[in-house]
């Protein structure tokens, strides 16, 4: 079962930057796929236009077969979640519970219904400490955690990831991975933490310069050093080291 089928599809900036030229895949359903590539590449504009925030120039996004108008792209932004490489855009609330709570409360759910998915997602994500906080007063990688959380509040289908372990250190980095390693949910993961990929992907998409250089399975790839060097990336350290 196919969750989103990208065809062909061409974005331009205003300014005239050709951020992604000719991109064709699909997100099957249960996967979680990585999109890995230097800065760039493109990856978050592949996303932005995933969600629909962006808009296609040429090709187009179909989301369980039906191709993203004005009616399909609020069905799939209910199911779907999307993670901002920085926090702070996302989390706005003057605690870390409100914000969790924004997102069902605006779905019109009852308190208690809200109060229930806030407590389960602040649990699933590992910071049931935190709720009473202010987002601002977070550590980087609390703050992932809590944008993370709202996501799941919304109990979404598929998850996008823009760059989530960028700044974390490594507890935070870790922590992070186990919790995407155990959901169950599709997610597309936008990184160029390569061991990530390697711990929690299926599937791997390295982009370069806005073409889609290579799709296949993990580590495949990954091991090419060459490959991957062209690409402006790196075998990942967890493959050098078994190399060595
Ligand atoms: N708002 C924007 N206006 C103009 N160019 C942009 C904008 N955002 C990104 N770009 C350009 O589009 C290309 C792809 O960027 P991006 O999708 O952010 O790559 P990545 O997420 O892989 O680092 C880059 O050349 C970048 O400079
Ligand atoms: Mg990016």
């Amino acid at each position: 079962m196919k969750v989103f089928e990208i065809e062909n599809i061409c974005y331009s900036y205003p300014d005239g930057t050709r951020a992604l030229n000719g991109i064709s895949f699909s997100v099957n359903e249960g996967e979680i796929l990585g999109i890995a590539g230097a800065n760039g590449s493109g990856k978050s504009t592949l996303l932005m236009l995933m969600m629909s925030c962006l808009s296609p120039l040429e090709g187009r996004i179909l989301y369980h077969g039906n191709e993203l108008s004005r009616e399909s792209v609020r069905n799939m932004r209910r199911e779907t979640g999307l993670l901002f490489q920085d926090p702070d855009d996302q989390l706005f609330l003057p605690t870390v519970r409100e914000d969790v709570a924004f997102g069902p409360r605006n779905l019109g759910l009852s308190e208690e219904e809200v109060t229930s998915r806030v407590n389960v997602a602040l649990h699933d994500t590992g910071i049931d400490t935190l709720g009473n906080k202010a987002p601002w007063k977070l550590s980087g990688g609390e703050k992932t955690l809590a944008a993370l959380a709202g996501l799941f509040a919304m109990r979404p289908k598929t998850l996008l990831l823009d760059e989530p372990t960028s700044g974390l250190d490594p507890k935070s980095r870790r922590d992070l991975i186990n919790i995407i390693g155990r959901t169950k949910i599709t997610a597309v993961i936008a990184t160029h933490d390569l061991d990530m990929v390697m711990d929690v992907c299926h599937r791997v998409i390295i982009m370069k310069d806005g073409r889609i250089a290579s799709d296949g399975e993990v580590p495949g790839i990954l091991t090419d050093r060459k490959f991957m060097v062209s690409c402006g990336l790196e075998v990942p350290l967890s493959l050098t080291n078994r190399l060595s």
